[in-house]
């Protein structure tokens, strides 16, 4: 798919639903006792890998489009699937899905895409083991497919080595199995949808700082969800609005739970003026942003605040090449494990445009200033690369072409009829 250089980006983009929660919501709602309508449900094929593993566990799930109700069947409710669940691109289904899978009377494989089978499963395998689970990798190479027999599980008290919401997420469901209390405690805190969810369908989960602490259910009761707006998705509009000059662009209902909301710091460290309008919600907030185009100029980003916008960070490296001065990011070696190594594949594509990036241990140094111009991207069939460059190739002197860029239907399935709207309006 070809880019061009864009003029000024204006109007409205309702921001499809948040990817985390929509995961989130089907997986609680097929655990809780009764039905679960859920609203804005992202339709990204991750979220459809998620309804696909527990319809194959015999959760019944309608899927009307935006609306989708899940008929749960309580927390011993799953049945044993016939076929290999299949998490597609996924981690976040993989890990969590492992959680309540380790404590089910039944035995499953679970696998997923080429992508999937080598991101590191590592890091579940050994809490959820800990807790009496039954898990292994079959290629034996710590990833996917992994084999999980059911088991009486027990409460423990992880100290996570990574600041992960998937690790996190997947011990505390387990938890809901265990006997006596699990507790999580992590470096810095991550991402907290599974802890509200939780809370908010009847579980007894607190947070003590960075430890996430739950006692086993009894049962969960279903409660109807309206998702707010990604705010993983906004990233590319908020970028493209400060960067693009002439832009105005108003983000509709965007979610900015503080542990997911670190864009919105970093693009005031790095002098860009976002007003956040009519904000909303309880467990979830929500608000509307409003962007337009100014200057910026470099920053540095790390320590706690990476797990707020640890998949913000290829936009952030992109946006950093248009500021003045330096922009260090450090402490986001997990950038190597997504869906693509992101720190590689950053640095070679932006380079590849003409911007001057360093890869580090841990991050990225970017001078910024430096005209891009177009160039090849391979997207590495990773969503988030796509968008960046999408968004990165409206900044830049001729063509861009990016390969792959379809991945986009993982998490933002209308992304480019969006960008498009913006532009011609
Ligand atoms: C997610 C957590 C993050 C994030 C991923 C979604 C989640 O991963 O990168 O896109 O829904 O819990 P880690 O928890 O591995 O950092």
């Amino acid at each position: 798919m070809k880019f061009t250089k864009a003029n000024g980006l204006r109007g409205e983009v309702t921001i499809p639903g948040d990817k985390s929660i929509s995961h989130r919501s089907v997986m609680i709602g097929s655990l809780a006792q009764g039905d679960t309508e859920i609203r804005r449900f992202l339709q990204g094929a991750d979220c459809l890998s998620t309804i696909d593993c527990f319809r194959n566990m015999g959760i019944e799930i309608e899927n009307r489009g935006e609306t989708v109700i899940v008929h749960g069947k309580g927390l011993h409710g799953l049945q044993k699937p016939e076929c290999v669940l299949d998490c597609g691109n996924s981690g976040t289904t993989t890990r969590l899905i492992s959680g309540i899978l380790a404590a089910q009377d039944f035995t499953v494989t679970l696998t997923g895409d080429a992508s999937i089978q080598k991101r590191p499963m590592k890091r579940i395998i050994t809490p959820l083991s800990g807790m009496g689970a039954n898990i292994r990798s079959i290629p034996d190479n710590g990833c996917a497919p992994l084999e999980i027999k059911g088991s009486r599980l027990h409460g423990i008290h992880y100290l996570s080595p990574v600041a992960s919401a998937q690790v996190k997420s997947a011990i505390l469901l387990a938890g809901l199995y265990a006997e006596g209390e699990t507790r999580v405690t992590e470096p810095q805190l991550s991402r907290n949808h599974t802890e509200l969810m939780l809370s908010h369908f009847g579980a007894d989960v607190r947070t003590e700082g960075t430890t996430a602490v739950i006692q086993p259910a009894r049962e969960l009761t279903a409660h109807s969800i309206t998702v707010p707006g990604d705010i993983s998705s906004a990233a590319y509009f908020i970028a493209a609005g400060i960067l693009v000059p002439g832009s105005e662009i108003l983000l509709k209902d965007v979610g900015i739970n503080p542990t997911r909301a670190g864009i919105l710091e970093v693009c005031r460290m790095m002098g860009a003026n976002l007003e956040i309008l009519n904000r909303r919600g309880e467990s979830e907030p929500s608000a509307d942003i409003l962007v337009r185009s100014c200057s910026l100029h470099g920053t540095e980003i790390g320590g706690a605040i990476i797990p707020t916008l640890i998949d913000e960070l290829p936009m952030i490296a992109a946006m950093a090449c248009f500021a003045d001065g330096t922009t260090v990011i450090r402490d986001a070696a997990e950038l190597k494990v997504k869906e693509s190594n992101r720190i590689e594949g950053m640095v070679r594509s932006l380079s590849a445009m003409g911007a001057d990036v360093t890869e580090t241990e841990d991050g990225m140094i970017i001078h910024g200033g430096r005209p891009l111009h177009g160039a090849v991207i391979d997207s590495r069939l990773d969503h988030r690369i796509a968008m960046t460059f999408a968004v990165t190739a409206c900044c830049a002197e001729g063509k861009t072409e990016i390969k792959g860029a379809e991945c986009v239907n993982i998490s933002y399935p209308d992304f480019y009829q969006d960008l498009e709207r913006l532009k011609q309006s």
